[in-house]
């Protein structure tokens, strides 16, 4: 094993610990009272706990790795320009809707690039206590077991997931509910993707998401050879936000190909 590769284990090692005491720490505050407020509008909601779990891996960071930056939904995201060095992409809460109104459905999502790359993934879905989590070139797992390369799969077969708000933003999107086996929604993106690299979606869809939704979640589909793109089949930018595909390899290209002509493609 080089330096650089014990390194990073540690890291892995560091934030799993880290992912765990946040996730106590959200629980005990479910429990109690806690202020909701409104960001971009009335359904974007953030709570003082997402704030606070942010607030708690920037002082770990601080403390323990201070080269290392963070890049999280509730306020640090402002300081990165770049994905130089070593950036851990951060969304405290993922679901914050679901974590307000189920009490359930929601995750940390953490992904951690060197030099713009995933290396560590970690989709941690609290209430169920299911940890997935990656390192590049050592494979995806779930609760310390290994994921399989995701099989080969056909659209007619797949089950999808997409937010039934974009289906009224374009139509087009209609035609995926013709030609898979069903659609569903769960509203919380890091989930979803982690649930791609397990084989339970075949695909999730969705017209606006931020690096730190999707960061941990795509260090995940790396490593059981998912593909995940933009609406256009660009590579993901880790530093705006974006569409997204993400997906089995075998329908990727198929569900582009059915929501878009060649020629139209937006
Ligand atoms: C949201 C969730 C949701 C997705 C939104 C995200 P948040 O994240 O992932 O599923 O549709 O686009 O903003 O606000 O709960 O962290
Ligand atoms: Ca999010
Ligand atoms: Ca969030």
């Amino acid at each position: 094993m080089t330096k650089e590769v014990e390194t990073l284990e540690k890291v892995k090692q560091q934030a799993e610990e880290w992912i765990r005491e946040a996730a106590l720490y959200i629980k005990k505050e479910m429990k109690g009272s806690f202020a909701v407020n409104t960001k971009a509008h009335q359904h974007d909601l953030v709570t003082d706990v997402d704030k606070n779990v942010e607030a708690f891996f920037l002082e770990k960071l601080s403390e323990t790795f201070p080269t290392h930056r963070l890049m999280g939904e509730e306020g640090s995201f402002e300081q990165i320009k770049d994905l130089s060095g070593i950036v851990w992409i951060l969304d405290p809460i993922d679901g914050t809707i679901n974590f307000v109104h189920q009490e359930s459905n929601f995750a940390i999502s953490i992904g951690i690039f060197l030099e713009g790359e995933p290396i560590i993934g970690f989709v941690y879905d609290v209430m169920r206590d299911e940890l997935f989590s990656s390192f590049k070139g050592n494979g995806a797992y779930l609760n310390g077991e290994p994921l399989p390369k995701l099989p080969k799969n056909a659209l007619n077969e797949s089950i999808l997931s997409f937010n039934a708000g974009w289906m009224l933003k374009d139509r087009r999107l209609e035609k995926l509910v013709h030609s898979s086996r069903g659609i569903r929604s769960y509203g919380v993106a890091a989930l979803e993707m982690a649930y791609v690299a397990s084989g339970r979606l075949d695909a999730y869809i969705s017209f606006n998401l931020a690096p730190w939704d999707i960061a941990g979640g795509y260090a995940l589909l790396q490593e059981v050879g998912g593909k995940a793109t933009n609406f256009r089949g660009e590579a993901l930018n880790f530093l705006e936000k974006d569409t997204l595909i993400a997906a089995n390899p075998w329908i990727h290209d198929e569900i582009i190909n059915t929501i878009y002509n060649q020629d139209n493609k937006q």
